[in-house]
């Protein structure tokens, strides 16, 4: 209950807003468990609790607002430099985040304040956005930089590994614990550890880690005895936490810990204005590590670049450049873009039998882009049937399908990453036609 001992900080900063949500979180999960108060009064308890975060939370808001509204008449084309010298100025390390849109700037700006606190971070955006490098930056700005910083991809771990993982075991746990082992959390003591993907975590883990989160220890698997853990959490999520929580497969108490503090990563198509200056960023980033001049662009792959919507955001641009930088000469167009990024049409009005009908119902190839972007499109749409099916038939063990089909796995985790496909769906499909079949067995034995 150390939190709820300090004493009040300078009410009126957003920060402070912050920390008394986390107070008010941290009432709320002590309440719950109180063993001296009847159901009835915990219940009433929890209810006032929870009107009085929704009232913090919105006065917080207000707050937020009303800073962001006392500094407006610097934010116009000219003040973005400014804003990014003033974080220079007070010496804030980047970690080679680079960019100057204003939503990137603010991200920055409330990292920079929530870097020196040791309250949670819920970094959230779509893949590619930046997120890891955000909580780099947090690490790096704050008092554990000289620290671990420990990250963990809590969708990567099969579910009867994952206590182990983050908590670690005691030799003889269970089958192969063949020595003790220290997890994630202990590796990432008086540092910070970064849950990735944080939404896939399972609910069984998601209360683990509310325990941890309250009472700051861990208990190794197989193990009785509390190791107190002082680590700083920053987790990051592609999904929609709240509308998980909604729907009950996240612990919306778990969602208030982690989002004390709420940083929003943009998509780069919604920072348009910044693709410009990382077109020429990353040219020179590639150019140093490629040891050659930097590539020029034609204005054709130009207008393509500022234009294209980068469903893999920053790193799908990042990874562009270097392709570019790496197989073009002095110039590079169009034809140096990855196959899958190049223009092509819906794959259903490429395919024979299926193709796109005009609006006298005629079959139309006459609005097809070439021939090579149907390959392509078909190609692509052939790679994620494969990909899906070989999932269902491992129930969405991604490390089994890459040893079936002697695939790398970081390789297939990226292929699987670009069709959009979580094998958590497939363990959960998997899971649930496991439980329907033992039904139908139960039901047919007592018939
Ligand atoms: N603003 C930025 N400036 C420079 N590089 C960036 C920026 N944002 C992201 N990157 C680079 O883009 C790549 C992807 O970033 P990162 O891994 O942090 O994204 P992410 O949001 O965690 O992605 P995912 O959800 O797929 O895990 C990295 O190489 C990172 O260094
Ligand atoms: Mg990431």
């Amino acid at each position: 209950m150390k939190i709820l001992d300090q004493q009040p900080e300078d009410s009126g900063s957003a920060l402070s807003y912050a920390g008394l949500i986390e107070k008010i979180e941290i009432l709320r999960s002590t309440l719950r468990w109180s063993s001296r108060l009847e159901r009835a009064d915990i219940e009433k308890l929890l209810k006032q609790a929870s009107s009085l975060r929704d009232e913090v939370m919105q006065m917080s808001h207000k707050e937020r607002f009303v800073q962001a509204a006392a500094v407006e008449p610097l934010r116009g084309e000219q003040s973005r430099g400014a804003r990014r010298q003033a974080l220079l100025a007070r010496s804030f390390i980047f970690e080679g985040t680079f960019g100057d849109n204003p939503k990137l700037l603010e991200a920055l700006e409330i990292s920079e304040k929530a870097a020196p606190t040791d309250l949670p971070v819920l970094i959230d955006g779509e893949s590619g956005t930046g997120k890891e490098l955000m909580a780099k930056v947090i690490h790096a700005n704050g008092s554990r930089a000289d620290k671990p910083f420990i990250s963990v991809n809590c969708g990567a771990i099969p579910d009867n590994l994952l206590e182990s993982e983050l908590f670690g075991h005691r030799k003889g746990a269970f089958t192969g614990a063949t020595n003790d082992r220290k997890g994630k959390f202990e590796s990432a003591h008086t540092g910070t550890i970064f849950l990735d993907e944080i939404g896939e975590l399972p609910l069984t883990g998601q209360v683990k880690l509310l325990r941890v989160l309250e009472a700051h220890e861990i208990q190794r698997v197989g193990s009785d005895e509390p190791i107190g853990v002082d680590t700083r959490i920053v987790a990051a999520t592609n999904r929609n936490l709240r509308k998980l929580s909604e729907q009950g497969t996240f612990r919306e108490d778990l969602f208030y810990r982690l989002s004390v503090i709420h940083v929003t990563l943009p998509p780069l198509r919604e920072r348009r204005d910044e693709i410009s200056l990382l077109i020429q960023y990353f040219g020179d980033e590639a150019a140093g590590v490629l040891k050659r001049r930097p590539v020029r662009i034609t204005p054709k792959l130009r207008d393509f670049l500022l234009t294209y919507s980068y469903p893999g955001n920053i790193r799908e641009l990042r990874n562009v450049m270097y392709r570019i930088s790496c197989l073009a000469g002095d110039i590079a167009d169009v034809d140096h873009l990855p196959s899958d990024m190049r223009p092509s049409l819906p794959v259903a009005s490429l395919i024979p039998g299926v193709a796109n009908e005009t609006a006298n119902g005629a079959a139309s190839v006459t609005n097809l882009l070439s021939l090579s972007d149907a390959k392509r499109a078909a190609s692509d749409e052939a790679e994620k049937a494969f990909l899906q099916r070989g999932l269902q038939e491992v129930g969405g063990t991604v490390a089994e399908l890459a040893r079936r089909v002697d695939m790398n796995r970081s390789h297939l985790q990226m292929l699987l990453k670009k069709h959009g496909l979580h094998s958590k769906d497939f363990r959960r499909q998997h899971a649930q036609a496991n439980a329907r079949k033992d039904e139908t067995e139960a039901n047919d034995e007592t018939q």
